[in-house]
């Protein structure tokens, strides 16, 4: 009897044993409660009134569609806030809006969370950093060290992608459903918002660029300068489109292009998906659980912004609720 039990369970704990392996290798455990920062930004004129610092509602309300919380990153913290911060996080949203990309509060900070993310990739930790428009270009600013922007007409404009082969199997679209990145590729979906486009050509032709990033889309403006729309890091999790997943779903101005059509909806749904489940990856966390409770934007209340901007609402941003 005993000799038959090992005969029978021998075997069967070595496929466990195996398959248990594969499992570990393959899959780390995802962290299922995410916390991504957003950038906040200076505000302008129309905003002066309210206070010093914002974040659209529609950033927000993105993220919060994908599954994961928000937390606010004033402009007014230390270095060394900033720092912790980032150990307590599991991604970071550069958005887009208006602030200088070298001299802004907004660059400085999206350079400092972006060092400490090559590191922490370097070392074994997952830390994803998504840029959206603005932060975009200011992604392309901080890997080149150059301003490599072009005059382009896409303020209002919204716009099929221009795959490039690699797009297929990129970690952004290759699991997009195959009738979703066909819809993506005809119709125009993709809503751009912006004065300033980094060209193919400029891309193309600067060494850090090139070798940090693949080119996941293009798009040609009405003067015929093909800019870059869609971007992914070869070896990090970095992320960024030129044009606006977030306002498909949240943003209603008649003053802009927006698409809201079915399709339109369901790529921005799967754009948000994608990077919070590249959040899940990471496990960094606040100290204890009333630093993040203080952290979080449930604290802030949405100003009504329809009115005066192209944004419906923004959260007003001030540094009182982390230290
Ligand atoms: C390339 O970048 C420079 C700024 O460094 C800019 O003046 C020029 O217009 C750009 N050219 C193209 C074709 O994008
Ligand atoms: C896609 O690329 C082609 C060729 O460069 C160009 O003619 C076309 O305008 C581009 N389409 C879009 C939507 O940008
Ligand atoms: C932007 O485009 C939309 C749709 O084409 C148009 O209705 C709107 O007037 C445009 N806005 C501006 C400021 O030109
Ligand atoms: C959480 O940590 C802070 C220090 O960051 C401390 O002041 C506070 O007492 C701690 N709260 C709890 C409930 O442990």
């Amino acid at each position: 009897m005993a000799i038959l039990r090992l005969d029978v369970y021998v075997p069967l704990l070595c496929v466990f044993s195996l398959f248990r392996c594969q499992l570990c290798s393959v899959e780390p455990p995802l962290n299922h409660r995410p916390i991504i920062g957003i950038l906040a930004q200076k505000t302008s004129y129309r905003f002066e009134n309210f206070g010093h610092s914002f974040v659209a509602a529609s950033y927000v309300k993105y993220l919060e569609s994908g599954g994961a919380r928000v937390v606010p990153i004033s402009i007014d913290l230390t270095e060394a806030q900033y720092q912790k911060l980032f150990y307590s996080i599991n991604g970071l949203l550069i958005p887009g809006g208006g602030a200088n990309l070298v001299t802004s509060e907004y660059s400085k900070n999206a350079e400092l969370f972006y060092k400490l993310a090559l590191q922490a990739n370097d070392h074994g930790t997952y830390f994803p950093i998504w840029g959206t428009c603005l932060g975009f270009e200011e992604l392309t600013v901080i890997t080149s060290g150059r301003k490599l922007l072009i005059n382009t007409d896409t303020s209002n404009v919204s716009l099929p992608l221009n795959f490039t082969k690699g797009a297929q199997d990129s970690r952004m679209f290759k699991n997009f459903p195959v009738d979703l990145m066909k819809a993506l590729a005809v119709e125009p979906l993709a809503a751009n918002s912006h004065r300033w486009s980094i060209s193919v050509k400029n891309f193309t032709s600067n060494t850090e660029l090139r070798n940090f990033y693949k080119i996941l889309s293009t798009n040609m403006d009405s003067k015929g300068i093909e800019f870059v729309s869609t971007i992914e890091a070869h070896s990090y999790p970095i992320y960024a489109v030129q044009w606006h997943p977030e306002k498909n779903l949240f943003e209603w101005t008649k003053k802009k292009d927006i698409p809201h059509t079915a399709n339109a909806v369901k790529m921005a749904s799967y754009m948000a998906e994608f990077f919070v489940n590249e959040a899940r990856k990471n496990w960094h966390q606040f100290f204890n659980k009333t630093e993040e409770e203080n952290a979080l934007i449930y604290h802030y209340v949405p100003i009504y912004t329809a009115d005066i901007s192209i944004y419906e609402q923004i959260y007003i941003i001030d540094n009182k609720a982390f230290s």
